[in-house]
């Protein structure tokens, strides 16, 4: 069982409020995935949690996009694939879960686990960091 604070860090937020907010969500839902995949192998608390986990991750993907479309980021379509492969994986192991009635559970949360920090910690911080340099050219900071 994994907990929040073994996976979330302060390393981890970009300086963005909603996009952070976002990412912590989608961390502390896949820690109740854990939780709720541990209690018992395929239940119907489980199959909604990553539903609900898709669900929400396709709506940050929506917003992210959405920001780095009206900023100009000339990396979108690249990084609009990371996330459909992303979505598509997760179905795959979520359809896989409801054909063989139990979860490949280490495999599905390995991978959430180290897709989205590896993806927030390089790819979004790429673009914010890009989209802070963008907005303030002379490197200055404001809230
Ligand atoms: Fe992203
Ligand atoms: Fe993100």
């Amino acid at each position: 069982v994994i907990s929040l604070t073994e996976i979330w860090n302060p390393g981890l937020v970009l300086g963005d409020p909603l996009i952070d907010e976002q990412h912590q969500a989608l961390v502390a839902m896949i820690v109740e995935l854990d939780q709720r995949m541990s209690d018992s192998s395929y239940s119907q608390g489980a199959i909604d949690a990553v539903q609900g986990m898709m669900a929400y991750a396709a709506t940050h993907f929506e917003d992210e996009e959405a920001l780095m479309a009206e900023s100009g980021w000339p990396d979108l379509e690249r990084h609009r694939t990371l996330h459909a492969e992303f979505m598509t994986r997760t179905n795959d192991f979520s359809k896989d879960a409801r054909v063989d009635g139990e979860w490949a559970s280490l495999d599905m949360l390995r991978y959430l686990v180290s897709w989205l920090l590896t993806h927030i910690n390089e790819e979004d911080r790429e673009f914010l960091t890009w989209l802070r340099r963008t907005r303030e050219p002379d490197g200055s900071t404001t809230a």
